[in-house]
């Protein structure tokens, strides 16, 4: 084990030996749905339970600024970040959820409002394996525009104390199947167009000055389902129709039937958030649901533009495919 600056150690980096990487012919995740499952007396069920979000409408629900999702995916249950606390394991209990049943953590990236409610997983007998972009654990700072200070919005130190979670950390860097179907995208790279490119992120350089942070930690999941494509975004930071068009090329030529995701457009110009919606419509996707950091403005925009392929849903809200 090798330990990190901020005491936290960490598995080897794993190299994937089947890796989807754009330009090769043909990967072994987009060989595997090229057959699909449909018509083989095989499972396809997809269910999405959101556990935290900014906003929620049920009676015993909690609410924070973060996300957390449950997927089950056939007989897996794979959760998709954590939300900045204990919420959703609360929701969870709420909603009659076994958090024991899940086999697979994705953090999505190393902001505190996705990654900080890890701590708050409960320890399990046999620990989920928990897959975190190795760049995740830098420090992070967005800036306070107004006062021309910074804050810490990184994962909190104390997140990953607990030895059974270091163990359970898998870091990547490269796209990463981890079980039939289901893929880790690794680091999306960042967009040529400089309006969808993060701005006000920050990263510590060696002598402790402030670089710009292009979120090259940002991972998406991806799963199949009966042939078609289910993408899950965290916040979306490099840009949401970058990160659409990064899924094409490491799985091209299926369709994307649900695309769940924060979309970090709360603060965009109206110019922007026009262009970023055409580019979603153009991709025909079957149900889009826009999340935690996409921003009421958004969310309402693009709901008027995507009409019945849209849906806006909050923490307690379950979606089956
Ligand atoms: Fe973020
Ligand atoms: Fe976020």
């Amino acid at each position: 084990m090798k330990e990190l600056c901020r005491g936290i150690f960490f598995a080897p980096t794993v190299i994937p030996a089947k890796l989807c990487v754009p330009g090769e012919k043909k990967s072994s995740f987009a060989d595997a749905i090229a057959g699909g499952t449909d018509g083989k007396g095989e499972l396809n069920m997809l269910k999405v339970q959101i556990l935290t979000d900014n906003r929620t409408e049920k009676r015993g629900l909690l609410a924070e600024h973060g996300l957390s999702l449950w997927i089950e995916k056939d007989d897996k249950v794979i959760l998709f970040d954590t939300g900045q606390s204990g919420v959703f394991v609360h929701n969870a209990k709420v909603l009659g959820l076994q958090l024991a049943q899940v086999e697979y953590i994705v953090l999505s990236h190393g902001h505190y409002d996705h990654c900080g409610g890890l701590a708050y997983f409960p320890q399990q007998d046999k620990a989920p394996k928990i897959y975190l972009h190795r760049d995740a654990l830098q420090k992070k700072f967005a800036a306070n525009r107004s006062v021309g200070s910074y804050r810490e919005v990184g994962i909190p130190p104390q997140t990953v104390t607990q030895a059974w979670l270091k163990e359970a950390l898998v870091l990547n860097k490269e796209p990463l199947e981890i079980a039939a179907g289901i893929l880790v995208s690794g680091g999306i790279p960042c967009s040529q167009d400089g309006a969808e490119q993060p701005q006000g992120f920050y990263l510590e350089g060696a002598n402790g000055q402030f670089l710009r942070d292009l979120m090259l930690d940002e991972q998406m999941l991806i799963i199949e389902d009966a042939g078609e494509l289910a993408v899950f975004l965290g916040c979306g930071h490099p840009g949401v129709s970058n990160c659409l068009n990064y899924v094409r090329k490491l799985v091209p030529g299926k369709k994307i039937k649900l695309l769940i995701a924060g979309m970090h457009l709360e603060k965009v110009s109206s110019l922007r958030l026009e262009e970023s919606i055409r580019q979603i419509s153009e991709l025909n996707i079957t149900k889009v649901v826009p999340v935690h950091c996409t921003g009421l403005r958004a969310m309402t925009a693009i709901q008027a533009s995507l009409g019945e392929h849209c849906q806006l849903l909050c923490a307690g809200d379950q979606l089956e495919i």
